[in-house]
């Protein structure tokens, strides 16, 4: 695959963090949309669903309520009249027992009795109850009834309730026939089973779920191949960028060289130099000494861009050694600025890693903590075992850096305008190369400052075990 030829491991790992992250994001804003779509989508079955069980429910009830003053009659002849005696069942109380539509007409022929025990009202799931005026429970019908009374307060419209997965509702009937229509004559309840709409409901409710996460997931496998197809011309350009990067700088090292062994010749022999251009003479040594330390800076970061760390060469390092080594090579350029540089090192902190590498991170962050310092200050090198971590400090009286310009400091090519116009040495490149350097040690570099005051940058590395 192009991915993986094409790229060096280091840049492999830096778009397939960025791949990655696109994918993760694409699937999530996939999902989001689906989840919401669905969610509307089933809120509005459900409430559909419930809208329709209602209406079911007030049909009944209206129909029902039709029927109460019929039923009404009968079951007070059956209660009342003595002929019947005995057909109404008494409970322990003395008063008679609810009995049910068919029981109710089972008094008349049996063709009536038939076609009431076909009625859809004895499906299991569904009941309705019919009242008298004192809410007493005359005859019912069907499989399913609350335990619970009538509520207390029925409005003229009548009542909902739901107890579990019973919805019930409850209606008051008029009188038709008399003179008087405000007369209540009685009540029907209707109650049905929510239970299979909730299975319903239940399954829609899950079938909405694996499909979001089928859809989501068949998108982000879509997505694998979207990123790789776009991130392609990307990483190429990438890539091609660092190579150019890299052999810019190398080409430019020769003739580089060749300019500073030629400007070396012509100040050892001062003689042949006319006086008035022994200035342009530094000067040209300077910016090429410059130039061509921005060279190595460059083509070190581009090498390090395209190759992974190679442990190989890696060895054991004894940190306190190396600072040590590092503090008396800076003594002589302390003391020509007059800035005191001590160190405060402890035996036996060793790291794993390339020592030219780690000589250059602490340079670049010694060189700073000198050159940003003015005279009169201090700057200390320290080492600390922390944990399972060695932690060098590299703390400096300088001018300091402001809050808003601490975040870019790593960054290439980046300087503070102080530097910038104070200090001309210096490209921008030195921290970043030492965070570059840290970072592939496993390790990390932070910063902390206080603008007029000074600076602490902290190089955090694993132990060799
Ligand atoms: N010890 C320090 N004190 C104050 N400012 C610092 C210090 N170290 C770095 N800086 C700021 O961070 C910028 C980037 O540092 P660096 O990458 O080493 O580049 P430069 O080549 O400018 O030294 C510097 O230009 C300076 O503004
Ligand atoms: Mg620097």
């Amino acid at each position: 695959m192009v991915w993986d030829t094409d790229l060096t491991p280091i840049s492999n790992r830096r778009f397939h963090n960025l791949r990655n992250r696109l994918l993760f994001f694409y699937f999530l804003i996939i999902a989001a949309i689906l989840g919401t779509f669905s969610a509307a989508v089933y809120l509005l079955v459900a409430h559909d669903r419930n809208q329709q069980l209602d209406a079911h429910l007030r049909q009944v009830a209206a129909s029902s309520t039709g029927t109460l003053e019929i039923i009404q009659h009968e079951y007070e002849e059956l209660t009342t009249e003595d002929k019947y005696k005995g057909y109404v069942p008494t409970g322990s109380d003395g008063m008679p027992v609810p009995i049910t539509l068919s029981q109710l007409m089972g008094k008349y022929q049996a063709e009536s009795v038939s076609q009431i025990a076909v009625s859809p009202l004895a499906a299991s799931h569904q009941g309705v109850e019919w009242y008298d005026a004192r809410q007493r429970l005359m005859v019912r019908e069907g499989g399913l009834f609350l335990q619970t009374s009538l509520p207390s307060d029925i409005p003229q419209h009548g009542v909902w309730s739901q107890a579990g997965n019973i919805r019930s509702f409850t209606q008051p009937a008029y009188a038709v026939s008399t003179m008087n229509p405000d007369q209540i004559l009685g009540y029907v309840r209707v109650t049905e089973s929510t239970f299979t709409l909730e299975a319903e409901l239940h399954r829609l409710r899950w079938s909405l779920i694996f499909g979001v996460l089928t859809v989501s997931g068949l998108a982000a496998l879509g997505g694998i191949w979207l990123t790789h197809e776009s991130l392609k011309p990307v990483v190429q350009s990438f890539d091609q960028l660092k190579q150019f990067t890299s052999d810019a700088s190398h080409e430019l090292r020769n003739p580089l060289t060749a300019i500073r062994a030629s400007i070396a010749v012509m100040q050892s022999h001062p003689e042949r130099v006319h006086p008035a251009d022994v200035d342009k003479l530094i000067s040209i040594a300077t910016a090429s000494a410059q130039m061509s330390q921005l060279v190595d800076d460059l083509l070190l970061l581009a090498r390090m861009d395209r190759q992974a760390p190679d442990q190989s060469g890696w060895r054991r390092i004894a940190l306190d050694e190396l600072l040590e080594d590092l503090v008396d090579l800076y003594r002589d350029r302390a003391e020509q600025s007059q800035v005191s540089l001590k160190s405060q090192l402890i035996s036996g902190v060793e790291v794993n890693g390339d020592a030219s590498q780690l000589q250059q991170l602490f340079m670049n962050l010694l060189t700073n903590a000198l050159q940003y310092t003015p005279s009169g200050g201090t700057v200390i090198v320290s080492v600390q075992r922390i944990g399972t971590h060695a932690l060098v400090t590299v703390q400096d009286t300088g001018i300091g850096i402001a809050p808003e310009q601490l975040p870019h400091i790593f960054d290439r090519f980046w300087r503070a305008d102080q530097a910038r116009s104070r200090y001309e040495e210096g490209s921008g490149l030195g921290l970043a190369i030492a965070k570059t350097i840290a970072q592939r040690h496993k390790g990390d570099i932070t910063a902390q400052s206080k603008l007029g005051e000074g600076s602490y940058f902290y190089v955090k590395l694993p132990l060799a075990g």
